[in-house]
């Protein structure tokens, strides 16, 4: 189905991608690069193997022109590119800092040259040939962009892209400035400049209606053989098109090349990530944290038999340098929290696995997401558990009472095999009392003594799991640890405590 419509598409074999992160990307609002950031950066696009990086706009002010000179001064495999207006001073800024390739830009479009920049069309023209010649004359590669391209009156943006590519431009650009194309619009203009020039066309979208990457491949069934991206699609307002989910689609659907080496694909959007400090969300495609998760029992399932149940197939995390995923939640089943067991290195019995889950679930019907650690804490909790007819001690009820004006009293229901012992103690806080009614109420039959308390909060939040160790010993010297977690840390103390007193009772069993 897929290849018969890919039919009348005028696919290439490869593509060439231009990345703009360091340009596009850097006018994210709040977004401002280091020179070294800006390095760092253009290093890791020249191993992912992006063909053109674009590190700036040189005359835009003193700080920027230093990291594109510092930039082109690295020499790197990718070609280097500066963005200029079509002014005499900005083309020299930017010939100045040493690019390979002069991006100039002007706009085109009637309502962006009637308010911004205040130029008659011929002036337009005359501006963009005159800047191709000065380019030119200085011995760089010219990328000519009309502004607002796809707001452009058609027969207007023709004569444009035909008077640069007659002045000497190299390639010329299609940009979709706010973002306002959609896919039959960019096939549209895209396949009628195609028929006007024999030099390359290159797109430019932006994702104002989250259409970027859409554009973009609709430009290279239309004849593009360039894309302009950013890494995690930043830029201006609601960013570029996504350098990594462009080059997915094309390698994975439509069976186009790129010069990326796509392994890197996740590493790089985490190290433009840190930089930028522009955060992902989960469901990013792609290189998102959830894009290659399974939760669901269902899912989980069917990706443990196969992971083209419910993956793509054509694209794996490992072609992307990221990792599949199973989480626990309340959609979770025991295969699942099985197949995350054995990840973490956990064996656990068949009983213990259904305790395990049942934990999850409990926890996810809280809205609770857990994490490994969490999952290592319950976990850890169900295995160390005394089991079914060992179990001496079992906690009935308790209740805990707390607060400025109250001494913290707890009061405990215990099951010590056929017995029932109830009793209440004060203490110094609510974990103190509800131990030492524990410690009471047991006292009737046992002396246990608790020697060490240990808690932690194994993620953050005011609902984290709290982890509870404790160690407890008997009158005979007997030894024995106690864990539990929870996200109350009084229920975890008081499970830590009975685990731990279980534990010594077993092993005086074990001792006879
Ligand atoms: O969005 C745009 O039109 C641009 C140009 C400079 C290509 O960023
Ligand atoms: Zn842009």
């Amino acid at each position: 189905m897929l290849e018969d419509t890919k039919k009348g598409m005028s696919l290439p074999r490869q593509v060439r991608i231009f990345d703009t992160t360091l340009r596009d990307g850097e006018q994210t609002p709040g977004v401002s690069l280091t020179v070294e950031e800006k390095v760092t950066i253009a290093h890791q696009l020249d191993k992912l193997g992006v063909d053109v990086i674009e590190a700036g706009f040189p005359i835009s002010s003193k700080g920027e022109k230093k990291s594109v000179s510092k930039v082109v001064s690295e020499g790197l495999h990718a070609e280097i590119c500066g963005l200029a207006r079509v002014l005499p001073q900005d083309v020299d800024a930017a010939i100045e800092c040493g690019v390979d390739i002069v991006h100039i830009f002007v706009s085109t479009s009637d309502i962006q040259r009637e308010h911004t920049i205040k130029k008659s069309r011929e002036e337009v023209i005359e501006l963009t040939v005159s800047a191709v010649e000065r380019i030119k004359n200085n011995g760089a590669k010219c990328l000519f962009s009309a502004m607002d391209a796809t707001r452009t009156d058609l027969e207007y943006l023709r004569k444009v892209f035909k008077s640069a590519e007659e002045a000497g431009a190299d390639i010329i650009n299609i940009p979709d400035t706010v973002g306002v194309a959609i896919p039959p619009l960019m096939r549209y203009i895209t396949g009628k400049i195609f028929k006007d020039v024999v030099i390359p066309i290159d797109v430019h979208c932006h994702n104002d209606f989250g259409l970027a990457v859409a554009n973009s491949l609709a430009a290279v069934e239309a004849g593009a053989r360039e894309i302009q991206v950013a890494v995690n699609g930043i830029g201006e307002r609601a960013g570029n098109a996504s350098l990594e989910q462009s080059v997915m689609a094309l390698k994975a659907i439509y069976n186009v090349n790129t010069n990326i080496k796509t392994e890197y694909l996740y590493e790089t959007s985490k190290l433009v990530e840190r930089l930028t400090g522009v955060r992902m969300s989960p469901n990013m495609p792609v290189v998102g944290e959830n894009a290659f998760s399974h939760e669901s029992g269902i899912h989980t399932h069917g990706v443990l038999e196969n992971t083209e149940t419910f993956e793509p197939g054509v694209m794996t995390p490992e072609m992307v340098g990221h990792k599949r995923r199973i989480v626990s939640g309340k959609h979770a089943g025991v295969h699942g929290i099985q197949a995350q067991l054995e990840q973490l290195g956990v064996k656990a019995s068949r009983e213990q696995i259904y305790s395990i889950t049942r934990r999850v679930k409990e926890l996810g019907d809280k809205g609770k997401r857990i994490t490994d650690a969490d999952l290592l804490a319950i976990a850890e909790t169900a295995i160390g558990e005394v089991g079914g007819d060992e179990k001496v001690l079992v906690l009935e009820e308790f209740a805990v009472m707390t607060g400025s004006k109250v001494i913290p009293t707890a009061s405990v229901k215990l099951k010590f095999k056929d017995r029932e012992l109830m009793g209440a103690e004060t203490g110094v806080g609510p974990v103190d009392a509800a131990l030492k009614a524990v410690r009471k109420v047991l006292s009737e039959v046992e002396d246990i003594r608790l020697t060490e308390y240990h808690l932690e909060a194994i993620t953050g939040g005011g609902d984290a799991l709290s982890e509870v160790l404790v160690k407890l010993e008997d009158s005979s010297g007997n030894i024995a640890s106690g864990k539990a977690a929870r996200e109350d840390i009084v229920i975890a103390s008081i499970e830590a405590m009975i685990s731990g007193i279980n534990r010594i009772f077993l092993m005086r069993i074990e001792k006879k």
